[in-house]
Formats: C-alpha cells, sequence, structure tokens
C-alpha cells in the first residue's frame, strides 16, 4: 500500500528561531495526523529544527542538493551532508529550481541519482506552465520530465521515489488545480509508470499534489485515487493550516 504524505516546503522562509517555533507548534498539534509529515526547512534551518521533532513521527527533508558527492563546488550542499543532519528526503526539480536556477532534466537527473546513492528519498517535482497547458502540451511536458529525470533508475530504486505534481501556474498563485484535473494528471503519471515498470511499483509510488493547497481545498483534492497527499508550501509557514491539510484524508 502506498503512503499518504504531507510535506511541507518552506521555501526561503523562517530564520532558525522562527524555524524552531513553527516545529514545535507541527509537533504538538501533530497527534492526529495519521498520515507521514515530512517538514522541509531552509538549510540553515535543518539542523535546529532536527532537534525540535527528534521524538516524533515527523520526517525531515532538504529543498535542494548537489549532484555532485563532495569537493570544490562553493555553495553546493551534498546529499551525504543531508543524510548525515538527519534528513530523510529531498526535494528535486522544484519548478522554482528549473525557471530561475536553469535546472534541466538532465541535471535533476544526475541530482535524483545522487540523492538515491546517499539514501535520500527525492521527491522529484513535474509540472507544466500556464503557456503549456493553454497550448495543450501539458501531458508530453511531464511525460518528458518524468522520463528523462526519472526513468533511468532501476525498478529497485525507483521504488525508494516520490513523485510531486505541481502545476507552475497553482504554485503560490491562489489557484489550485480542480480536483479533477489533478486526479486526470497523476492517473497519466502512475499509467507511464506502469508501463515502464510495473503493477507493483505503479501501485506503490506516492504521488503528491502541490500547488495552492490550503485547509478548504485540500480534503477534494486528496480524495481523488490517485492523489496521495500534497506539497505543500504558503500554507506549511502556519501550524494550524499545515495540520488542518495533513487532517483531510
Ligand atoms: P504553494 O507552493 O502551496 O505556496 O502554492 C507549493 C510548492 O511550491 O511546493
Amino acid at each position: 500500500m502506498r503512503k499518504n504524505i504531507v510535506a511541507g516546503n518552506w521555501k526561503m522562509n523562517m530564520v532558525n528561531d522562527q524555524a524552531k517555533e513553527l516545529a514545535l507548534s507541527v509537533v504538538e498539534n501533530s497527534d492526529t495526523v495519521s498520515c507521514q509529515l515530512i517538514i522541509i526547512p531552509p538549510f540553515t534551518a535543518i539542523s535546529d529544527v532536527q532537534k525540535v521533532i527528534n521524538k516524533s513521527n515527523i520526517l525531515l527533508g532538504a529543498q535542494n542538493c548537489s549532484q555532485h558527492k563532495s569537493g570544490a563546488f562553493t555553495g553546493e550542499v551534498s546529499a551525504d551532508m543531508l543524510t548525515n543532519i538527519g534528513c530523510s528526503h529531498v526535494i528535486i526539480g522544484h519548478s522554482e529550481r528549473r525557471a530561475i536556477f536553469g535546472e534541466d532534466n538532465q541535471l535533476l537527473s544526475e541530482k535524483v541519482n545522487h540523492a538515491l546513492n546517499s539514501n535520500l528519498i527525492p521527491i522529484y517535482c513535474c509540472g507544466e506552465t500556464l503557456q503549456e497547458r493553454e497550448a495543450g502540451n501539458h501531458f508530453d511536458v511531464i511525460k518528458r520530465q518524468i522520463e528523462e529525470g526519472v526513468f533511468n533508475l532501476s525498478e529497485d530504486l525507483f521504488g525508494k521515489i516520490v513523485i510531486a505534481y505541481e502545476p507552475v501556474w497553482a504554485i503560490g498563485t491562489g489557484k489550485t488545480a480542480s480536483a479533477d484535473q489533478a486526479q486526470e494528471i497523476h492517473k497519466f503519471i502512475r499509467s507511464l509508470v506502469l508501463e515502464k515498470y510495473n503493477e507493483t511499483i505503479a501501485n506503490n509510488i506516492s504521488i503528491l499534489y502541490g500547488g495552492s493547497v490550503k485547509p478548504d481545498n485540500a480534503k477534494e483534492i486528496f480524495a481523488k485515487p490517485d492523489v496521495d497527499g500534497g506539497l505543500i508550501g504558503g500554507a506549511a509557514l502556519k501550524a494550524t493550516d499545515f495540520i488542518a491539510i495533513a487532517t483531510s484524508f
């Protein structure tokens, strides 16, 4: 059975004191949550947040990692560094990394491989822009992102990853994909996985939806059969909203 997951991507928000406070508030309110929670703070706050969530069931992630193992790469953070401070997950290929920092499928594929080699679970993001959707290219775009980013993995390794579908036009805009739009793409992604791998892997992979998920729309989206949770941005910065979303299954 695949896992339901709600992951909070804090992006470039929260200095350490704020991060510790927010993490504590999530821990204190997480008793009623039955899905897997993951908190994904900025690099600088990961260690402090780790100390706060240490004894809870909440997992810890990072927002990016280098494709290199170590060495002269000023400003980069390696997957080993992240596992060493308690991360189990890492977001790879968030649309902000793709659009603002020019990360392409080839580079992201290297990062995914590297993360897995260091025992980090990649949350691999895909999603189309508004222009691509309006031109009717969204299925092709997503297919390419998945094929080039993660379909070089062996069955064994692919079985470990999480996929997040995040339509770029819905991220931070307040515009959510409708539950039906999300379901349509999630089903499509699962069918690609079935074609490439097998039924067990297709049934077991968690596919999260991201893009303006809020407490008032989470229930409808999470009710769809191929949506296994959410990657939450803005609403993850408020513990009560994050928890309300996580209890929407
Ligand atoms: P949002 O961000 O919930 O603020 O739209 C989601 C994301 O970028 O992961």
